[in-house]
């Protein structure tokens, strides 16, 4: 658990989730996802982020409780916006930066039926979308990429991962200050936290914005590319901006924190 954490609610679990291993897939595959007693099948570009066996356990996290408006901010194959709308939104905005996200996200609620609920919009963050949203879902890029890794993966591949910043939190850290107008009293606000990143940053900023409740932590086996330019990231870890684990098989791991914030009383 990191220092400078917020506010630790009653129901936490911790486990070892390994298989975080998420690859861009060819774009014939069709798959089928169990979450939250739902089933949604999605469509894969090999240009867009496919749900990774982490963000299906982010999605197992998320209460739609009450919720009839939601938003899904980089919905990527539009996973989390099926998933509100499956749970009984009325109204879910699904945005993406990358023009091939929102147009698969956007066959995706077709097949899933939810298009009269789903819509998507090409932008950053919120787009113009105005009001506020009963849950927001944000699993925005949250990886540091070496320059050899990424001078290997396409723009748009890149977009899809790069947190931004020489701590991969940028985009999160933005994101985090913009969301609140987005929000009423209510509303519940997912993210994904991680030490791959500099998550004692972001903690401060989750704690100075919001009332934070974790609902999750686990460790999670980094991507392949991590391990592959270890030494690139052994000097964030020397630096103290990120931080590892390396398991006695030699293969390297992250501590993953998902919270749901609402904005202090
Ligand atoms: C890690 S993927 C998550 C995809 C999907 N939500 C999921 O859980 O499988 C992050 C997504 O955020 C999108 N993205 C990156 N920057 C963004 C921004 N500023 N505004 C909106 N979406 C953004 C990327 O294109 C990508 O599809």
């Amino acid at each position: 658990m990191p220092m400078s954490s917020p506010h630790v609610p009653e129901r936490t679990e911790t486990s070892i989730f390994c298989g975080g291993h998420a690859r861009f897939t060819d774009a014939a595959s069709v798959h089928a996802f169990h979450v939250q007693g739902e089933t949604i099948t999605l469509r894969h570009d090999p240009e867009v982020f496919p749900p990774s066996a982490f963000g299906l356990k982010f999605a197992e996290y998320i209460d739609f409780k009450d919720c009839r408006r939601a938003a899904d901010i980089g919905t990527g194959t539009g996973l989390l916006a099926i998933l509100a709308a499956k749970k009984g939104a009325t109204e879910v905005k699904a945005t993406d930066i990358s023009p091939l996200a929102v147009r698969l996200a956007d066959l995706n609620a077709r097949m899933a039926n939810a298009i009269d609920v789903i819509e998507t919009r090409q932008g950053h963050f919120f787009c113009d979308y105005e009001g506020t949203f009963d849950v927001i879902t944000a699993n925005l890029p949250q990886e540091i990429i070496p320059p050899a890794y990424g001078s290997s993966i396409s723009t748009l591949q890149s977009q899809a991962i790069d947190g931004g910043g020489t701590g991969g939190n940028t985009i999160l850290l933005d994101f985090l200050e913009v969301a609140p107008k987005y929000m009423h009293p209510h509303t519940r606000l997912y993210v994904i936290v991680n030490t791959i990143t500099d998550y004692k940053q972001t903690l401060q900023k989750i704690s100075t914005s919001y009332e934070a409740t974790l609902v999750w932590q686990g460790i999670t086996s980094v991507k392949a590319f991590v391990s592959e330019n270890i030494g690139f990231f052994g000097g964030l870890i020397d630096r103290r901006i990120v931080d590892l684990v390396e398991d006695e098989a030699g293969n390297w791991h992250a501590h993953q924190f998902i919270y749901q914030l609402t904005l202090p009383p």
